[in-house]
């Protein structure tokens, strides 16, 4: 028996929800498990990360899925796992928490589902860290999450799915920009105005991207909380913001910690990404450009 799992990439804040809402894209890492007589952890990787990433049991996928077999309290003789894999490393698009989640839900498949699906997310958030990219990786949509008494309780939000999916262009500029790097230069508080801006704002995110009011979402789409301090240390990413935003994008914004920007529209238009590109380029930074849709479908899990 073989265990499938598709997960998608997920975009992170949204502006100004910070830490709390995050949308799931059309873009999928797919992988499938196979128990082996072996005793070996052994992966292999096609697509991104394919020359980087190890390929036994450090691997995050396959170290997520031993912790799996730990808290099932069964042991893996052996585990082979082939990785097609889509979403970049290090771009803003949830290429970590798509990873806990495939190693966990693979395993959880493997072993004959000891664990709900609600717990799966449980865990993921607890050993990711990030609810806004490993819920809605895991539910699908648009979801946000908060910490209630020390647990996190996610919410998939109603999104415009009954009139066609809301278009969204990532450009992802060449350029290094680790998370904990990205939250280390915030400020450890946050003024009473600067609250305000952004809790206003997250609220007016939500009600547009449910009715895809796309005006509404390119008034709303804006961020004191992250944004400022996290823009002006990836070369070129301030004009491309606003680069996108005059090539007529609905609303632009950093895709979760960066360096990627996510750029909201209507339709699809390639000249909106190919703008923001050039704007990185005049920085000296190449691009690359992610034509994407929403995706109301979370992470799958199949018996192959
Ligand atoms: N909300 C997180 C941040 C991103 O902006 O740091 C999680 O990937």
């Amino acid at each position: 028996m073989k265990i499938h799992v598709k997960v998608p990439a997920t975009t992170a804040n949204l502006g100004p929800g910070f830490d709390a809402l995050g949308l799931a894209l059309n873009l999928w890492n797919e992988a499938e498990f196979a128990c082996t007589s072996d005793s070996s952890i052994s992966v292999t990787v096609k697509g991104e990360g394919e020359k980087r990433l190890p390929k036994n049991a450090d691997n995050a996928i396959a170290q997520a899925a031993l912790m799996i077999y730990d808290l099932a309290g069964k042991s893996c003789k052996g585990l082979h796992i082939d990785c097609i894999n889509r979403v970049p490393l290090g771009s803003g698009m949830g290429s970590s928490s798509a990873a806990m989640l495939t190693g966990m839900l693979g395993a959880n498949g493997l072993l004959g589902n000891p664990f709900t699906d609600e717990e799966i997310l449980k865990l993921a958030i607890e050993t990711e860290g990030h609810p806004d990219n490993v819920a809605p990786a895991m539910l699908g949509g648009l979801v946000a999450s908060i910490v209630h008494k020390e647990r996190v309780v996610s919410m998939r939000l109603p999104t415009k799915a009954n009139h066609g999916p809301i278009h969204a262009t990532i450009v992802l500029p060449d350029f290094d920009f680790p998370t904990s790097q990205a939250r280390a230069i915030l400020p450890k508080e946050v003024n009473r105005p600067d609250a305000i801006y952004n809790i206003s704002r997250v609220v007016l995110v939500t009600e547009a991207l449910r009715t895809g009011n796309m005006e509404l979402l390119g008034i709303a789409m804006k961020d004191s909380l992250h944004q400022p301090y996290r823009l002006k240390l990836i070369p070129g990413a301030i004009n491309a913001l606003e680069a996108g935003k005059k090539a007529g994008a609905s609303a632009v914004a950093l895709s979760g910690a960066g360096p990627s920007l996510i750029a909201f529209m209507p339709k699809e238009d390639a000249a909106i990404g190919a703008a923001m590109k050039d704007a990185f380029k005049d920085a000296g930074l190449d691009a690359r450009i992610f034509e994407l849709g929403t995706s109301y479908e979370g992470a799958e899990v199949t018996i192959v």
